[in-house]
């Protein structure tokens, strides 16, 4: 594995069809899984690890967010991939920064709690798209409206990239895999529990009326845990469910001592 600081450091015409893998570094057993995966569509993966400022709409956020450059190397190279590119700010951002409207489903949660920050990872997936010119780009369903938004990107400009979703990678215990992980005690990670576990139990409920209460009630009983948004919606367009909704998905958003952990689920129940 080649560790770059700069794309022209690496010859594009070795790398024949290119996986990229883009991520903001913390690397963890959910983005090993993305590059195994990668690996398997393309002939070379292409982890970037750039911790993108415009994404960041409270700068004490970008401030405490983790940075682990060896453990980085060390996963990276174990997964399989071929290069790892840790770009500079310039070689990202060389001049003005346009961000790119996430629209109406961009709006919504995730955007509703962080103001722009969906119109910032759509410009640094963008440039990082144009940068490497890749045939495939491996997303987790962790971030499940980030992926959607980067479809809906894809589409909307027709570009020529297949984007492939990976299942989030969970401990035995439930709890999804996140780099905000690490910001957690053992007791905080007994606290977070409470995250898969709601979903879990409200995703086998007959009626998304179930579904939304089984949810919250669960989330309610565990008090270390303050939900910031617990929701049932249509993974077609982020609406509401309702029981006719053939492809419903539980969201949960909420804080654990101080830090922000973000889940979701298919809600596969009887009603499907
Ligand atoms: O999911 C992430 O780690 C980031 O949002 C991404 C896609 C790498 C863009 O900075």
């Amino acid at each position: 594995m080649e560790v770059v600081d700069h794309l022209r450091q690496v010859s594009k015409l070795d790398l024949g069809r290119i996986a990229l893998v883009p991520t903001m570094g913390a690397l963890h057993q959910g983005h090993a899984e993305l590059i195994r995966r990668a690996k398997q569509l393309s002939d070379s993966v292409l982890v970037s690890i750039f911790l993108n400022p415009l994404q960041f709409d409270d700068p004490a956020d970008l401030e405490k967010y983790p940075r682990t450059p060896e453990s980085d190397i060390a996963i990276a190279l174990e997964a399989g991939a071929k290069v790892l590119w840790v770009p500079e700010h310039n070689e990202i951002y060389p001049g003005s920064i346009e961000k790119i409207d996430a629209g109406l489903v961009g709006s919504l949660y995730e955007g509703a709690m962080r103001k722009g920050h969906f119109e910032g990872v759509l410009a640094v997936v963008k440039r990082l798209f144009d940068l490497t010119n890749p045939t495939s780009a491996i997303f987790g369903e962790k971030d499940f409206q980030q992926l959607f938004l980067i479809k809906q990107l894809v589409a909307n400009l027709d570009l020529d990239i297949e984007i492939v979703a990976v299942p989030t990678v969970r401990q035995a215990n439930g709890l999804a895999i996140s780099s905000r992980n690490v910001r957690l005690s053992p007791q905080d990670l007994k606290v977070a529990l409470v995250i898969s576990r709601a979903l879990t139990n409200a995703s086998q409920m007959q009626s998304v009326d179930q579904m939304a209460q089984v949810l919250n009630q669960i989330l309610a009983s565990e008090p270390g845990f303050k939900t910031e948004y617990a929701v049932i919606i249509d993974e077609t367009d982020f609406s509401l469910a309702t029981d006719a909704t053939v492809r419903k998905r539980g969201l949960v958003a909420g804080w654990v001592n101080g830090v922000r952990l973000i889940d979701n689920i298919p809600m596969t129940g009887a009603t499907r």
